[in-house]
């Protein structure tokens, strides 16, 4: 008996990438690639929490690499670099703050140089890297940058700080993010020298999945 909610849970699952929604229309002809969204592996029982604990190691070494934790920072509002040449990760120059707003409304907007993809832009080295969706910090409760793995886990499991998320809620975000080239889905694929972030949108979306399926639990420590 216990064991159905978690079954429930994983039927819901399953249409999230094994429907093939047709992209948004775009408001601007580009041309994005999105990224083939796998279909998630049948789920034939339930998740044991040995592989929701596998799953979540994967999570957290995506969310903790610099591709994604640089605009998922803290309450001091401002993005991080760390290119090919930055050794390490360093403050945005050029002293940007995106301010409470998220998206530099009080100073400069991150869309004054992260403009809306115009094709082929943005791709050079030390480029503002460009997507189809308007550039911005991901919300301060989402802050990824400098946490542990019990910090971020802790995060991204509770619906009050993720954007009132469940798994499949997570997993349809990206979903979206990948349709509609969105900053999620640039993490993999950044350009510029820069390395991507590990595994793929689709194995992070499965991981996601089966994480909350087991649970959602954390490492100790
Ligand atoms: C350019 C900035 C930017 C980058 C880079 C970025 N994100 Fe985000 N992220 C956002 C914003 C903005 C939101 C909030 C979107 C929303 O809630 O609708 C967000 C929300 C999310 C969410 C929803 C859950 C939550 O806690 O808010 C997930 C999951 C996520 N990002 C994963 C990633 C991953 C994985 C990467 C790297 C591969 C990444 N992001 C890179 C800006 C970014
Ligand atoms: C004055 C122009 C400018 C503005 C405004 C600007 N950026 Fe950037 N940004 C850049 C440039 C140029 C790069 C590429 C730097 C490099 O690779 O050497 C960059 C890179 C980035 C990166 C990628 C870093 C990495 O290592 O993955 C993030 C994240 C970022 N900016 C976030 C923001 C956010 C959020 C805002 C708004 C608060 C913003 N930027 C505003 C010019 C700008």
């Amino acid at each position: 008996m216990s064991r159905l909610p978690v079954f429930v849970v994983l039927v819901l699952a399953a249409p999230v990438f094994a429907q093939n929604v047709p992209p948004p229309p775009l408001q601007q002809p580009v041309t994005v690639a999105s990224p083939p969204i796998a279909e998630p592996p049948a789920p034939a029982a339930a998740v044991s929490r040995e592989e929701g604990l596998g799953a979540w190691a994967r999570i957290y070494e995506v969310a903790s690499h610099p591709r994604c934790q640089n605009c998922h920072v803290g309450a001091d509002n401002i993005p991080m670099w760390s290119g090919p040449t930055y050794g390490r990760s360093r403050p945005h120059g050029m002293h940007i703050s995106a301010g409470e707003s998220r998206i530099g409304a009080e100073y400069v907007p991150c869309g004054a140089c992260h403009a809306q993809l115009v094709e082929g832009a943005g791709q050079a080295p030390h480029m503002a890297p460009q997507v189809a969706t308007y550039w911005q910090l991901a919300p301060v409760e989402a802050a990824w940058f400098g946490k542990s793995s019990a910090e971020v886990c802790a995060q991204l499991s509770d619906t009050d700080l993720n954007g009132g998320r469940d798994q499949n809620d997570l997993a349809e975000y990206l979903r979206d993010d990948a349709v509609s080239g969105g900053m999620t889905q640039w993490g993999w694929n950044p350009g510029g020298g820069r390395e991507p972030a590990p595994y793929s949108l689709e194995e992070f979306a499965n991981d996601i999945l089966a994480w909350g399926a087991a649970g959602f639990p954390c490492a100790e420590g």
